[in-house]
């Protein structure tokens, strides 16, 4: 698993998954690791999140959904909480022209209501400005939760007065923060939890996972390639026989 991660030669892959989810954890326990406050944490996490999506378009994948902030982490301290706000607004402000440079296209999923206005409208300044790039659709979960999510969707069938006969799966997809793009692939989740903790619950019914006790801000681009080309050999019956 994350043996042999020394290899430089990341040869183009033959099948990379088109669309990749993380569950990017393990900031706080990195920070405790290394001496440092929560808040660098979350700081070396955003930092590995940059190397990552450039290792994305090198290695061919094509949609990225990153999991921030759920619906949950409202939990932690205001302190822990004004920090990881304050770090996805210096995003926006200090690399989104060189996001948008590289070809990144922003899109948010989650409930984008119940963030303060100036964040508000800094998420849809970016999603705004890079929406006609095409090398890499980077969904940004943040406050997002999955379950959130399908309750939103069935409030708005409701709104819509579709009826009992007309909901399929297809129909519902469209309701969901992530309509119209295709579901996971691969779904990472770093420093070794087994579990979803509400991450596209509905979307990743037939995802493969690949769980890893690697802190995300130490996910390397050579574990990420492993991780990729090991995706390539799995054998994905969706419940069908070969
Ligand atoms: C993940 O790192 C980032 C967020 C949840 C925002 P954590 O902050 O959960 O790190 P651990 O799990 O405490 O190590
Ligand atoms: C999941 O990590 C959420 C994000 C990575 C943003 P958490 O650290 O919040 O999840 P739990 O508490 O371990 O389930
Ligand atoms: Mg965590």
């Amino acid at each position: 698993m994350v043996n042999e991660l020394n290899s430089t030669d990341f040869s183009p892959l033959a099948n990379p998954p088109y669309h990749v989810g993380i569950i990017m954890d393990g900031n706080g326990r990195w920070a405790e690791a290394n001496g440092k406050s929560r808040y660098q944490g979350h700081q070396a996490g955003t930092d590995n999140l940059q190397r990552i999506l450039e290792d994305s378009i090198e290695f061919g994948v094509k949609m990225l959904t990153i999991y921030a902030f759920s619906t949950e982490n409202w939990r932690r301290s205001t302190y822990e909480i004004k920090g990881l706000m304050a770090i996805l607004e210096s995003v926006i402000d200090r690399r989104l022209a060189e996001l948008s440079r590289k070809g990144i296209q922003i899109r948010h999923l989650g409930e984008l209501d119940k963030l303060e206005a100036t964040l508000r409208k800094k998420i849809l300044y970016g999603m705004e400005s890079t929406k006609h790039n095409d090398k890499l659709i980077l969904n940004v979960a943040f406050n997002y939760g999955g379950r959130s999510e399908i309750v939103q969707a069935v409030k708005r069938v409701i709104q819509d007065s579709i009826l009992p006969d007309q909901i399929t799966e297809e129909l519902l997809s469209r309701y969901m923060y992530t309509a119209g793009s295709p579901d996971p692939d691969l779904i990472i989740r770093t420093s070794g939890e087994f579990r979803t903790s509400n991450f596209l619950i509905w979307q990743a019914a037939y995802a493969e996972y690949y769980i890893t006790p690697t802190y995300w801000p130490d996910f390397s681009k050579a574990e990420y390639y492993q991780t990729l080309s090991e995706f390539s050999q799995r054998d994905r019956r969706y419940g069908g026989r070969k």
